[in-house]
């Protein structure tokens, strides 16, 4: 990434930097001619790669060294310092790396290195043919693209019932909703990435069944695919609530890339919106919309937003946030009635719209997976290597309920860093790699200018410990249960949630 000249960048590292000044474990960023690069040292090692994270540009050098790894501070990307291969997402794509050498009790930052391709993961002649992914989401296309850095020579099919490629779908609710993006930071790759790859990304192409017996997946328009592996990547879909009017032109719910034109455009003509629901994509929508400068009504049946999952004081943090950028909310209510220019509340009041947004929850596509016979437990059962109870078959992302090392119990999670993460670990094990999965969960949710950062799973807690201040955006709460920390949620203290994400790590090891 360049340098911006109207800033400080930091020293200039070609003409080195005392190695006196940079401690053990610490990092430092700088530059390299225009190019932003951190230098970071471990034991009497001196490593130089890009400074921004390739995710978001998150700063590389206020994240966490882990040995020979740094964590991005903004949604836990991991790099490789020895290489610049993002090891873990969500970031997808390696930062440069660069030579270093220590002269005069200086570490002096010289030329590029090449790029290191990562060591194949099956030997050819162990190696799977064919492999085919159903589902072009987060955890679909984290597989196909850490298939081919793995070096895997063989096809893969990725098939997808959606009309666009795969999409930074968090952006659905966010920038891109609010206008502050441009479609083209939507896909996650250019259109020609997957000719290049290798990768027959076949759109508007709905599988219809599996015979996990035969190794061979059905096409809605019933012609048969065979594999060796299958990744089983389908995702979720938006509950559908039950009552008058939802079928309506202006009644929208949001997943893919379609559905969120969709809603713009109706934005364009909308002076007053209300939002069915005030789940995380439901606020994300609301404050999307108000930076539209359109009126927005949030309806939920909930006491505090958010509650279920963050505790009330967080909760009541948002709803006042939400108010403080002009949020009405109706709390305790629900929608009953939908018609073309309001929404009836079951509690009596009448709300104008003319455009109503329904983000009441999701439901994971099991369709496939219950057809096909896979042992089912509210989601599709894995094992800690992803694999179902169908040899050769795995499945990741927001179908997938798998072994938690550190609560002891199977969890199933609907996080976008999870499924690609999963996504990535199906790859190696799909290709004869014994990797479990036991990543530590991590999401995050943006509104308007603050980030909320969650690392851990707690389903309930006996204990919130609140250290900070919430209403100052600068606190860490502590969801505990029995006394050990389950879940840490923070505002602007991204180094102790990294920090908490390792000790969670650790507790497992
Ligand atoms: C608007 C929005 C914002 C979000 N923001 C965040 C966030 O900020 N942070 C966070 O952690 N999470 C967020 N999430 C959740 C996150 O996007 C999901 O957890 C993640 O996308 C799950 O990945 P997946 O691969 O399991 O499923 P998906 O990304 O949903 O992909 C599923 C794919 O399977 C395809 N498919 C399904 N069935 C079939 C079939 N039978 N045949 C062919 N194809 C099929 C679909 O078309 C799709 O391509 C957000 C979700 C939405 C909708
Ligand atoms: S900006 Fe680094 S992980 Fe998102």
């Amino acid at each position: 990434m360049s340098v911006d000249p109207s800033q400080d960048n930091g020293p200039d590292l070609t003409q080195g930097v005392s190695t006196e000044t940079l401690a053990d474990g610490a990092m430092l960023a700088g530059h390299v001619g225009d190019d932003a690069v951190l230098v970071a040292r471990r034991g009497n090692e001196y490593f130089a790669i890009g400074a921004e994270c390739t995710h978001y540009h998150g700063p590389l050098a206020e994240g966490l060294m882990v040995g020979d790894t740094v964590r991005c501070p903004w949604h836990h990307a991991c790099f490789s310092l020895r290489t610049g291969e993002a090891v873990r997402a969500p970031a997808l794509s390696p930062v440069a790396c660069w030579r270093t050498e220590v002269r005069e009790g200086k570490v002096v930052v010289l030329e590029k290195a090449a790029p290191t391709p990562k060591a194949p993961a099956a030997s050819a002649a162990a190696a799977p043919g064919k492999i085919v992914i159903v589902g072009g989401g987060a955890a679909g296309f984290a597989a196909a693209e850490m298939l081919r850095r793995l070096r895997h020579e063989g096809s893969i099919v990725m098939l997808s019932d959606d009309d666009a490629p795969p999409v930074d779908r968090p952006n659905l609710s966010k920038d891109y909703l609010s206008g502050a993006a441009p479609e083209d930071w939507v896909p996650l790759r250019a259109d020609d990435f997957y000719a290049e790859q290798g990768i027959d990304l076949r759109l508007k192409t709905s599988v219809a069944g599996i015979d996990a017996r035969a190794h061979e997946v059905t096409l809605g328009d019933g012609s048969k695919l065979g594999y060796d592996r299958l990744l089983l990547a389908t995702g979720a879909e938006p509950v559908r609530l039950s009552i008058p009017g939802m079928d309506l032109p202006h009644v929208h719910t949001l997943r893919t890339l379609a559905d969120c034109r969709a809603i713009i455009a109706r934005a364009a003509t909308t002076r007053r919106a209300v939002v069915m629901g005030a789940s995380f994509i439901g606020l994300e929508v609301a404050a999307s919309l108000r930076a539209r400068g359109i009126e927005v009504h949030v309806v939920a049946p909930d006491k505090r937003p958010l509650e279920r999952v963050l505790g009330p004081e967080l909760g009541d943090f948002v709803r006042r946030l939400h108010e403080e950028h002009g949020v009405f909310f109706h709390l305790g209510d629900t929608a009953g009635a939908i018609d073309a220019r309001q929404v009836t509340l079951n509690g009596g009041d009448t709300l104008a719209a003319d455009l109503v947004v329904a983000g009441v929850g999701v439901r994971p596509r099991l369709a496939l997976a219950e057809k096909a016979g896979l042992a089912m437990d509210r989601g599709v059962s894995v094992d800690a290597y992803l694999e179902t109870s169908a040899p050769g078959v795995f499945a990741a992302g927001d179908i997938a309920r798998w072994p938690d090392p550190r609560s002891g119990t199977a969890i199933r999670v609907e996080h976008w860093v999870v499924a690609q993460r999963q996504g990535q670990t199906a790859a190696l094990n799909m290709l004869g790699g014994r990797e479990k999965f036991d990543a530590v969960p991590f999401f995050w949710s943006q509104h308007y200018d603050v980030p909320i950062n969650y690392v851990g799973h707690a389903e309930g807690w006996d204990e919130l410990v609140i250290d900070g201040d919430i209403a100052a955006r600068d606190c860490a709460l502590r969801y505990k249960r029995n006394g050990r920390v389950l879940a840490v949620a923070s505002i602007y203290r991204d180094a102790e949630s990294l920090m908490a994400e390792v000790a969670m790590e650790l507790e497992a090891a």
